[in-house]
């Protein structure tokens, strides 16, 4: 078992009891609800950990198994049995190493993850610059303790009351400047520790539980000057052409499986073409098909000085 792969079993555990599984998750239930990379659960599926209890094109649905839940338990048995000391966050050197370069936020990021009182970042800047993934990889340490949100989506529930209830210790938000407007009213009080007016009974925020928020958004013009306030604002460049290179080799090998040859020939054949991470993963899906020359025509079209 590798490490890591007990806080995945754990929190995969969590999410089966938080749901049905003999009713609305007979058929599995996938990556995107436990929000595990599908290569890590194809892993934990060969080591014996999870049952593929269906399949199909679009989905691929998965259970724990019975060694699974054994394992899980007597974890459980061990870790009661210790002394319940708060254990401070451990930022292990694996945290964001999925992500290329950005070498400064990554700095920031895990400074105010440590950080004991919060301050509050906001990523923004142009498409395609890994500021999900880095909201992806803290969500991934902080488990059960955090709370995603994408702002076009929020919850009927109200961001108030779902952060009253859960009690988070860090808010991800992505699509900042999607956010409804109640929301980022309750944002605003939230992140100055502060108490909503006419929350219900109940629906108090524990000051002593200050929130961090991290969030990402392309366009910062929709929020109101209050908001960005609370925020540090750091904007991630558009890579120049050597990270450009660097970035889109890393992620066709690592995350698309090409050979380093295949990788190494689309970002050069992408240099100057493109200035979007996203355009070379869609030349590395089609390349198999038509060959490397052929998908760039036919995805960015014509010729390379074309106007
Ligand atoms: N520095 C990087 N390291 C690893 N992967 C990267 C990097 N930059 C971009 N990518 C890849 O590019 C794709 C887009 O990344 P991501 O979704 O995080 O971008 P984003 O900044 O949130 O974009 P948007 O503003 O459009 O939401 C992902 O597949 C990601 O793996
Ligand atoms: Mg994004």
């Amino acid at each position: 078992m590798k490490e890591g792969d007990m806080e995945f079993l754990t929190e995969i555990a969590q999410f089966e009891a938080s749901v049905d599984m003999e009713k609305e998750y007979r058929i599995g239930w996938s990556w995107r609800h436990v929000r595990i990379w599908p290569a890590t659960l194809s892993r934990l599926f060969k080591d014996g950990y999870l049952d593929n209890v269906f399949r199909s094109n679009s989905f691929t649905g998965y259970k724990l198994t019975e060694k699974a839940k054994a394992l899980i338990s007597t974890q459980k048995q061990e870790t009661s049995t210790e002394t319940q000391s708060v254990v401070p966050l451990n930022l292990s050197d694996d945290l964001f190493r999925d992500i290329i370069g950005h070498e400064d936020i990554k700095d920031l990021l895990k400074a105010t993850l440590l950080a004991e009182k919060p301050v509050h970042v906001m990523l923004t800047g142009p498409p395609a610059l890994a500021k999900t993934l880095f909201l992806w990889d803290i969500e991934q340490i902080f488990g059960k303790q955090a709370i995603w949100l994408v702002g076009s989506a929020t919850s009927k529930a109200g961001l108030w009351d779902l952060v009253a209830e859960r009690e988070p210790k860090i808010l991800l938000i992505d699509e900042m400047d999607k956010m409804n407007a109640v929301d980022m009213a309750a944002l605003l009080t939230m992140m100055e520790g502060g108490r909503l007016v006419r929350a219900k009974r109940g629906r108090e925020l524990d000051i002593n539980n200050p929130l961090k928020v991290i969030a990402a958004s392309n366009r910062l013009e929709k929020l109101s000057p209050e908001l960005r306030s609370r925020f540090a604002i750091r904007r991630l460049n558009p890579y120049n052409r050597s990270e450009f290179l660097t970035v889109v080799k890393g992620v066709l090998v690592s995350k698309e499986g090409l050979s380093d040859d295949l990788a190494e020939e689309i970002a050069r054949k992408l240099d100057g073409r493109s200035q979007d991470v996203r355009d070379a993963i869609r030349i590395a899906r089609l390349a198999p098909q038509v060959g490397v020359d052929k998908t760039i025509s036919l995805l960015l079209g014509g010729e390379k000085n074309a106007n």
